[in-house]
């Protein structure tokens, strides 16, 4: 049975021209791009070459582009590095209740160390209101940190306005962007941030490579000291056969973007509808219209998540659930508690995320596929009443 793989959010598998592209860079082109030699010059050239095109997919110069390990490193060197180099500034950070663990444990872990964090609510569709950014603003405040897309509901952030805000004030303003570049149109300037993190995984680039873009101007800290690669603010020898196959990803996603968004939103469009129509009870979560072009995550009454996502996968069709399991006690996600979606719904949500390669039938599969295995779990369910 072929597998249908509709978990894009958790990560993409590594498009083969970038798998083409990354090979000669681990034993024949093998130098240390910090070494003088001619070997060495060839590595430099490539991640040189690289920089050039992530940064040219976000509309950044090369100099503004500090490759790192993934999203989770990038975020926080934008959330800690602020927060150490403006501390003497004020010791405030405007945050979301809807952000990535990456961004949420970092601001965490800077309240230990004496700052203070402001969690802005969001409404019912996970939006986030710019006014009510404006309002938890203080003098203290030295970061703004807002998510352009959520990876669970896909909901896409108002980033222009709420840049507005702290370009008004003088205060930094980072977005994790982990879910939206390649797929999305995410141009710094347009965006009017000064610190954004990409995945090159999330983009059918390699795992374990990552951006922190960083306007020219702004100071941050790092917390890698070492041979001052990427400009002293990450040390280490660069991973270049994962650098160059990021570059690799830029280039096809900028000159594949577009289609690919067609296409994936027409099947998104698709699946909706269909699930919407074959299932009693059921909740589209995220806003119905800006959001990501692949995602659906609907919540069904009556269910758990964890049921739903192991009956698919014992039918081949690859998904992610909407909370987490811990061991005592399946944990709904912080996201759509935020939303307010009731705590008995939230445990029924399970998150499609779909993908350039996805096809029609896959989507007709899953049509006939998940009406028949909510009935089935429904139909032993203690909590399923049968009733609108
Ligand atoms: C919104 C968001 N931020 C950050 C990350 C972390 O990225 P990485 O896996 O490259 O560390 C993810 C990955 O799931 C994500 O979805």
């Amino acid at each position: 049975m072929k597998k249908i793989f509709l978990d894009h959010a958790a990560t993409t598998p590594t498009d083969l021209r970038v798998v083409e592209a990354m090979l000669p860079y681990f034993s024949d082109s093998f130098g240390n791009p910090s070494s003088i030699h001619s070997l060495g010059l060839e590595t430099r050239t490539a991640v040189a070459e690289a920089r050039e095109k992530v940064a040219g997919l976000i509309g950044a110069a090369g100099d503004e582009v500090i490759f790192t390990s993934g999203g989770t490193e990038a975020d926080n060197l934008a959330v800690k590095g602020i927060a150490q180099a403006s501390a003497q500034r004020g010791k405030h950070i405007v945050t979301t209740r809807i952000e990535h663990h990456a961004v949420e444990e970092s601001c965490r872990y800077l309240e230990k160390q004496g700052f203070k964090v402001t969690h802005v609510a969001v409404d019912q569709d996970g939006l986030v209101d710019p006014r009510e950014v404006e309002r938890a603003v203080t003098p203290e405040t030295i970061l703004i940190s807002v998510m352009h897309a959520n990876n669970e509901v896909g909901t896409i952030q108002p980033i222009a306005e709420i840049s507005r805000v702290a370009r008004s004030r003088g205060i930094y303003f980072h977005t994790d962007a982990v879910q939206t570049v390649g797929h999305i149109p995410a141009k710094v300037d347009d965006l009017g941030v000064d610190l954004l993190a990409i995945s090159a995984h999330k983009l059918y680039g390699p795992k374990g490579v990552g951006v922190l873009y960083v306007r020219k101007g702004t100071r941050i800290v790092p917390f890698m000291h070492g041979g001052g690669q990427e400009r002293g603010l990450r040390a280490t020898t660069e991973n270049v056969p994962g650098i160059v196959g990021f570059g690799k990803a830029a280039e096809i996603a900028q000159a594949e973007m577009d289609a690919e968004s067609r296409h994936v939103t027409r099947l998104r469009d698709k699946l909706i509808k269909g699930l919407l129509e074959r299932i009693p009870q059921v909740r589209l979560n995220g806003h119905p219209t800006k959001r990501l072009p692949n995602n659906v995550n609907i919540s069904i009454a009556s269910v758990e998540g964890e049921s739903l996502a192991v009956s698919l996968d014992l039918e081949g069709i690859a998904v992610s659930t909407g909370s987490a399991c811990s061991a005592e006690a399946m944990e709904p996600s912080h996201v759509l508690t935020a939303m307010g979606v009731p705590v008995e719904l939230a445990r029924g949500s399970v998150r499609f995320s779909l993908g350039k390669k996805n096809t029609d039938e896959e989507i007709d599969r899953v049509l006939e596929a998940f009406p028949r295995i909510v009935s089935r779990l429904r139909a032993v369910s203690p909590l399923w009443t049968g009733k609108a």
